[in-house]
């Protein structure tokens, strides 16, 4: 796959901004760490970054009209577990997230759907996301949205923190998925 200019999208919190979903830059990373809180993900997000050059990772960011990062979305369409995603009908979401004040005001269903429908024009007709098994809210969105359960996912994956010290994660998840059409 190449390299793709995404499309874009605008979100009106009712009664607060308009967030402007739009492909992520290379000058987006730092932003994307929250003022720390995910510093320890530098690496892999620069490791996503450099993929999405090649088209099978796509980022996009949420920016508010301040021009702060207030979330992000990542779209793996290409795989090399091609259960998440195979490059042709199936496709991965993950490290879906918006900043707390962004949150259940809308934002993250016009998201999701916009991927969606994103997809269905790129001819992928499934979408694949992991949620936390702690993570009930997500889930409840989720299935608003039509995913359903279809089994567990051991959640156990390893990342280099930003100092290059290597962190194991366990967090248990379901896996959840939508036909699309
Ligand atoms: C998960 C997450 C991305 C969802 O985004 P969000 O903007 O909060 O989602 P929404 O506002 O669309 O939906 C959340 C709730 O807000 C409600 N809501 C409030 N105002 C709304 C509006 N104007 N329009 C639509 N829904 C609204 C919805 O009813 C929805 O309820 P539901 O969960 O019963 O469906 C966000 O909460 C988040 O970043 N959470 C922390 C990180 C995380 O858990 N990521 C997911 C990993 S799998």
């Amino acid at each position: 796959m190449s390299i793709q200019i995404l499309p874009e999208s605008t979100y009106q919190i009712p009664d607060g901004d308009v967030v402007r979903i739009r492909q992520a830059h290379e000058d987006d990373l730092p932003g994307m760490e929250w003022d720390g809180e995910y510093a320890h993900f530098r690496r892999l997000y620069k490791q996503h970054f450099q993929n999405s050059r090649s088209g099978n990772t796509l980022i996009w960011v949420a920016e508010n009209e301040e021009g702060e990062i207030v979330g992000q979305v990542f779209l793996s369409l290409l795989s090399n577990q091609s259960e998440l995603a195979d490059g042709i009908h199936r496709a991965y979401l993950f490290s879906f997230r918006l900043k707390p004040a962004y949150r259940n005001h809308g934002l993250g269903g016009h998201i999701l759907e916009f991927m969606e429908s994103y997809l269905l024009k790129r001819g992928f007709d499934t979408l694949r996301i992991n949620v936390a098994r702690d993570n009930l809210l997500a889930r409840r969105m989720y299935e608003r949205h039509g995913y359903r359960v279809v089994g567990p996912e051991e959640g156990r994956w390893h990342y280099q923190d930003q100092y290059g010290h290597w962190q194991a994660v366990h967090e248990p998840a379901w896996r959840m998925l939508k036909k699309l059409k």
